[in-house]
């Protein structure tokens, strides 16, 4: 099997639409402190892309987790690689996802971390295929929709390869 990678949005949309994102985080959160919870890995490029553009004070933290199980909230479980390494208990915090695709991962993710009180969670997903959802999460910004392809790029792997290119693709599988 071998891969063609085609390029979806080049590092100048993906970047406007940051800009874009980041304006209307800094809108939302103006006199306030922010706190971004980024997902390992995929979310790492993103996530301080935005954060450059954030005109508040801002803290980041990083968690890295897998889900497994069924695909309800309540009984699915949820793998932590690397937990958070400190408390979010009354803060204002913005889960950082690469792509959101089943909702799995993030859902559980989420009941997670309200769970530890934080004064505010919202969501923030560089791109998204509503069309593969299986578990409903609410988002609250979303860079792009993406077509039901996968997608590298911008932190995006398959398997392993392809975070670092500065764009975001879509990947053809070729027999060989
Ligand atoms: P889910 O929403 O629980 O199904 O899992 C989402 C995670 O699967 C994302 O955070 C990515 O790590 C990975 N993922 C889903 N779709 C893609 C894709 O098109 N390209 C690369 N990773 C993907
Ligand atoms: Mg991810």
């Amino acid at each position: 099997m071998r891969e063609i990678v085609h390029e979806m949005y080049s590092e100048e949309q993906v970047e406007e639409r940051i800009d874009q994102l980041a304006e209307e985080i800094n809108r939302d959160y103006q006199g306030k402190s922010l706190h971004l919870i980024g997902l390992l890995k995929g979310s790492v490029f993103f996530c301080c892309e935005l954060s450059k553009r954030l005109t508040m004070p801002v803290t980041m933290d990083f968690m890295s987790v897998s889900s497994y199980g069924d695909s309800t909230v309540s009984s699915g479980r949820l793998n932590i690689k690397k937990d958070l390494d400190e408390s979010i208990e009354g803060l204002d915090c913005i889960i950082v996802e690469d792509i959101i695709d089943s909702g799995n991962t993030l859902a559980r993710t989420q009941q997670l971390l309200q769970g530890r009180q934080p004064s505010s969670l919202k969501i923030c997903t560089l791109l998204d295929k509503p069309e593969r959802r299986e578990t409903p999460v609410e988002v609250d910004y979303v860079g792009f929709t993406s077509p039901d392809e996968f997608v590298v790029g911008y932190g995006l792997d398959y398997a392993q390869k392809y975070r670092n290119l500065p764009y975001i693709a879509t990947l053809e599988f070729l027999e060989e």
